[in-house]
């Protein structure tokens, strides 16, 4: 039988809900195959991987069990099983630049507990893979969550923007140490940047001049006013992942994020783009998305793990931008999608 891919979870939000019942779902339910991107990777299924440590900062989650903290407030992201109960403590974390004072309302009531050391705790914890769901905007902790990572020993996976995966210097830190570190910011499987990129691919594949490409995310969770609130990092990382595709005679892309009303995880989003085709005849195309947000992260993180474990095992890390550019929205390198999808299966068949 396969070795368990032991993994720790920064950040135990709605995208960490999702992430810990779908593993506990397909745990399950083992020989479900549908929802899943890929059934296994390496010979790896989605039950061999296992939470071994997570870390948040918020009084409601700290010194909770797992499966009892991600159904803390303010998680709110519809169930899609009951977990399995986790001897998994939630530590303290450190907290950098991870709250802004109007989180602090509602959305992180942050402990009064002393910071633990986190790469001690990973390394006792036996980790291998640490998933960074941090708040976007939070880019000093989530470098020191990834130096806390490289010390323990421990490939990285950067669900957010923060530019680590993108960065050349900590790439060959985690490379020179035999790690992989897989980012940046996940491309959740249905999500508004992927259907965008298909929609201006098949465009420009058939000879259009791009004049107007506008994507607006309308969602009420914590992460939708946090990236109300800063949006840059995140409009960047969008924003480059479509730039990509466009040429410079193309309309510059634009994408917004609507903070829509609290406890909101169903996400809506607008794509609309025109452009001109033969004889310079204009057409248009709108689509429209809805979806809950977290559980269309966690289809790429449990992808993402596997990877990572794969790419160690197999010594292919030199392959991980493109397989980040299969998963992540912002990655070192952008490959058309197709192209991605088809490097991502031989990497790691
Ligand atoms: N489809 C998606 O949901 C999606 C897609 C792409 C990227 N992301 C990104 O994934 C990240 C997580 O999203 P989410 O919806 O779970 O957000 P969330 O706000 O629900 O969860 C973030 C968690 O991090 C905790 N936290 C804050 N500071 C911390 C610190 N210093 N140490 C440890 N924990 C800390 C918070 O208390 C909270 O529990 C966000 O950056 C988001 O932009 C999400």
């Amino acid at each position: 039988m396969a070795k368990k891919i032991k993994v720790a979870i920064v950040g135990v939000g709605n995208c960490a809900k999702s992430f810990y019942e779908g593993v506990s779902f397909y745990s399950d339910n083992p020989q479900e195959k549908i929802g899943l991107m890929h059934f296994k990777i390496g010979g790896y299924s989605v039950s061999d991987i296992e939470v071994v440590a997570a870390f948040d900062i918020d009084e409601r989650k700290v010194g909770k069990p797992l499966h009892e903290a991600i159904n803390a407030e303010p998680n709110h992201t519809i169930k899609i099983t009951d977990p399995h109960p986790s001897k998994v403590i939630v530590k303290r974390g450190p907290t950098y630049d991870s709250v802004t004072e109007e989180a602090r309302e509602y959305y992180i009531h942050e402990s009064n507990l002393k910071p633990v050391d986190v790469a001690k705790e990973l390394k006792e914890s036996g980790a291998e893979v640490v998933i960074n769901y941090l708040p976007t905007g939070s880019d000093q902790a989530a470098s020191v969550y990834a130096e806390a990572a490289l010390e323990a020993g421990c490939s990285f996976i950067n669900c957010m923007p923060a530019h680590l995966a993108r960065d050349p210097k900590w790439q060959k830190r985690f490379i020179k140490k035999g790690l992989v570190l897989i980012g940046d910011d996940i491309k959740s499987q249905l999500g508004a940047t992927i259907v965008n990129r298909v929609c201006l691919e098949l465009l420009k594949s058939r000879g259009f001049l791009i004049t107007h490409s506008d994507q607006t995310n309308i969602g009420g969770n914590a992460d939708f006013l946090n990236l109300h609130l800063r949006p840059h990092s995140k409009e960047e990382s969008k924003k480059a992942s479509l730039n990509s595709i466009l040429s410079k005679d193309d309309a510059v892309p634009v994408a917004r994020l609507v903070y829509a009303k609290k406890n909101f995880d169903h996400k809506r989003t607008s794509i609309y783009i025109t452009g001109e085709m033969f004889g310079g005849i204009s057409a248009s195309v709108h689509a429209l998305i809805d979806d809950e947000d977290s559980p269309n992260s966690a289809g790429i993180v449990v992808d993402a793990v596997r990877a990572a474990r794969v790419l160690k095992e197999t010594g292919k890390i030199e392959h991980t931008p493109e397989i980040s550019a299969y998963l992540m929205k912002a990655p070192s390198v952008q490959l058309p999608e197709a192209d991605a999808y088809e490097k991502f299966q031989k990497i790691l068949k």
